[in-house]
């Protein structure tokens, strides 16, 4: 750990709760490789305390913080200018404090695309599955949309999916039941339920009737390998881990506090991943 300045910046992600979060880990390692005089801690915000936090981290210096559950969706609240990711979202993950003013964005659908990539994959060579229309599925399928690629929306409650689709163009939605006969018609299935993470249900899903070019991506990273990339792999399909996207998302927040647009790389994979296994 640096020795810090009385010019340091300070960041940090807020959360209730946060201790299971990776994401003092992904920013500590960074600050660390670039010699950074600045800080990035957790900061466990009780329900109800969100907005005094927030506005108490701005007017103590701080240079912004990531935010995550449950405080997502109320950060949108107290944003004075959002991006379009988060517009586009309705969710804000990322806060920038500066000149008195709250910048809020939203850098998962960031993450997941540049994960993709990263393993060389076109996120709009052709039609995308996306499973689930929770938090995820939202920031996965915006990101999608906006890059023109055709999505279709499977999930448990079909309400969800309607109402997610009904927000973005060329978007439409399939049965649960239907998952895996219309896998043959994409090129691209997201897992974006919580199914497959440790403590939680398999998910389902019958990779054989898939096309042979398909790309599996889990955004699940708890275990790092899902039962369902298990089973991709088996199949001889590409797969995409949900790793690279946590660790991308943390990007523009890291470069808008510290001014260095990070490297994402093996390295910074191991060092997360030993922590991951670790439980
Ligand atoms: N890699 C990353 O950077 C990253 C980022 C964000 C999230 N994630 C992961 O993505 C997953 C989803 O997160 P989230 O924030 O979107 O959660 P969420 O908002 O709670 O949504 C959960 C989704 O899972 C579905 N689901 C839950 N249990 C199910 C079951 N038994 N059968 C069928 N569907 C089920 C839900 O369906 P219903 O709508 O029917 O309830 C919903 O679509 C989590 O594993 C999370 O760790 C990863």
């Amino acid at each position: 750990m640096p020795i810090l300045s009385g010019m340091a910046r300070v960041a940090g992600i807020a959360g209730w709760p946060v201790a299971h979060s990776r994401s003092p880990r992904v920013h500590g390692f960074w600050l660390r490789r670039y010699g950074i005089d600045g800080a990035y801690v957790p900061l466990p915000v009780r329900p109800g305390h969100f907005d005094t936090a927030m506005q108490g981290l701005a007017a103590a210096g701080f240079s912004g913080a990531n935010i995550t559950i449950p405080h997502k969706l109320e950060a949108v609240a107290l944003c004075d200018e959002m991006d379009d990711a988060a517009h586009r979202i309705g969710a804000v993950n990322t806060l920038v404090f500066k000149d008195g003013r709250i910048k809020g964005s939203n850098t998962d659908g960031f993450g997941f695309i540049a994960n993709l990539h990263d393993h060389q994959v076109d996120p709009a060579a052709g039609p995308a599955l996306v499973l689930g229309a929770g938090g995820a599925a939202r920031a996965v399928v915006a990101s999608l949309a906006v890059l023109g690629a055709r999505v279709t929306i499977a999930n448990r409650s079909s309400a969800r999916a309607e109402a997610l689709a009904t927000q973005f163009s060329g978007v439409r939605v399939v049965a649960w039941d239907l998952r895996s006969e219309v896998l043959r018609d994409h090129s691209l299935v997201v897992n974006a339920t919580s199914l497959g993470m440790s403590g939680h249900g398999e998910l389902d899903l019958n990779l054989g009737l898939s096309h042979p070019a398909l790309v599996v991506a889990d955004l699940v990273y708890v275990p790092l390998e899902t039962a369902l990339l298990r089973a991709a792999r088996h199949h001889g399909l590409r797969v995409v881990d949900g790793l690279g996207m946590l660790l991308h998302q943390a990007r523009p927040g890291f470069e808008a506090w510290f001014g260095v647009d990070p490297t994402v790389d093996q390295e910074l994979r191991h060092f997360v991943a030993a922590d991951l296994a670790g439980g």
